[in-house]
């Protein structure tokens, strides 16, 4: 049994990844300032600690008594990152800085969540690790910067590039859900959907339980060699296709606007999955259809 640091314990795949730690018989510190995160993401075995990523001190004085560091605290979202730079500086950037400081002073393990959004418009389909980034927003551009310093641990760095995460608990509430919540909120609730653009834009979803045995088998690793990979399923499906799956799994009929193309959206993103495979024997195993099925069954009860 181990103990572990999860920054961003009450989050979305925070809480997922939570109780996954519990489930395998390990002590879980869950440091939270529950901006977007809830205490009820948490199970009741894991010890939540409040505080906020920007306080390196407070940080550090937990990561003594853990066995390893997951850091997904972050402002989590392209759009309100690009509302408020400053603070999303402070909090991804920092937060970033704090923990790499608090492993390098333990010498314990650091997985830290980056994104796909690193990646900008990479070109190639699929994206490897390898392709070029040039992020284009203000929260990718933080989250490449925070992988260089976590770079700085060595081989006990793993970076994880998740691609888009869905699945039970990502609230459908606020303008800065992912889309498949948006969307399914939207069906459920009888309104209409609007797509920017024609929705040609295709986008590589993975289901949370997947990300999640990713993240929980990089912690576990032999740190032989600092590792970055995707968090993806080589799969992409356009964002059209999505609404119609999504509409189908609902029950209900499609009603759809097409809104303005948002100007900076990358067409099409597929992450490759190769990496993960080799270096940690990973693949997402999920099916879209299986995944919607789930979430569409959290999901009902919130939105009716
Ligand atoms: N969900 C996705 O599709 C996706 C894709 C790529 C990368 N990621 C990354 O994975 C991580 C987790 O994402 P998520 O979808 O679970 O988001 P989330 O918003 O549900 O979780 C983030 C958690 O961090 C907490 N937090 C925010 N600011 C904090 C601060 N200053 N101090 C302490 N805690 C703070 C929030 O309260 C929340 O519990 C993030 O780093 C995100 O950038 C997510």
């Amino acid at each position: 049994m181990a103990r572990y640091l999860v920054t961003g314990g009450c989050g979305f795949i925070g809480g997922h990844l939570t109780h996954a730690l519990v489930r395998a018989g390990h002590r879980v510190i869950a440091f939270d300032d529950l901006s977007s995160g809830r205490e009820d993401n948490l199970p009741p075995e894991a010890d939540l600690e409040r505080g906020c990523v920007t306080d390196g001190t407070h940080l550090a004085s937990l990561a003594g008594q853990c066995n390893g560091i997951v850091h997904l605290a972050a402002i989590a979202s392209v759009e309100a990152a690009a509302a408020n730079p400053r603070r999303a500086e402070a909090v991804n950037l920092g937060g970033a800085r704090n923990a790499v400081a608090a492993a390098e002073a333990e010498k314990i393990p650091l997985v830290y969540a980056s994104s796909a959004a690193v990646y900008g418009d990479a070109g190639s389909r699929p994206i490897a690790e390898t392709a070029d980034c040039t992020p284009h927003s203000v929260y990718g551009q933080h989250k490449l910067k925070g992988e260089s310093t976590v770079l700085t641990l060595g081989p006990r760095a793993t970076i994880i590039r998740p691609f888009n995460v869905y699945g039970p608990r990502q609230h459908p509430n606020s303008p800065y859900s992912g889309v498949i919540a948006r969307f399914i909120s939207a069906c459920l609730a009888g309104e209409t959907i609007t797509i920017n653009g024609e929705g040609l834009q295709s986008r590589d979803f993975i289901y949370v339980s997947d990300i999640v045995r990713l993240f929980v088998a990089a912690l576990s690793r032999e740190p032989a060699a600092p590792f970055t990979m995707n968090g993806c399923t080589g799969q992409a499906i356009s964002i059209l296709s999505l609404a119609r799956a999504v509409a189908d799994t609902c029950g209900t009929g499609l009603d759809l606007r097409h809104g303005p193309a948002r100007a900076a959206d990358i067409l099409h993103s597929c992450g490759d999955p190769q990496r993960a495979f080799d270096l940690l024997g990973f693949r997402a195993e999920t099916r879209l259809g299986d995944g919607l099925a789930e979430t569409v069954g959290w999901q009902r009860p919130v939105v009716q």
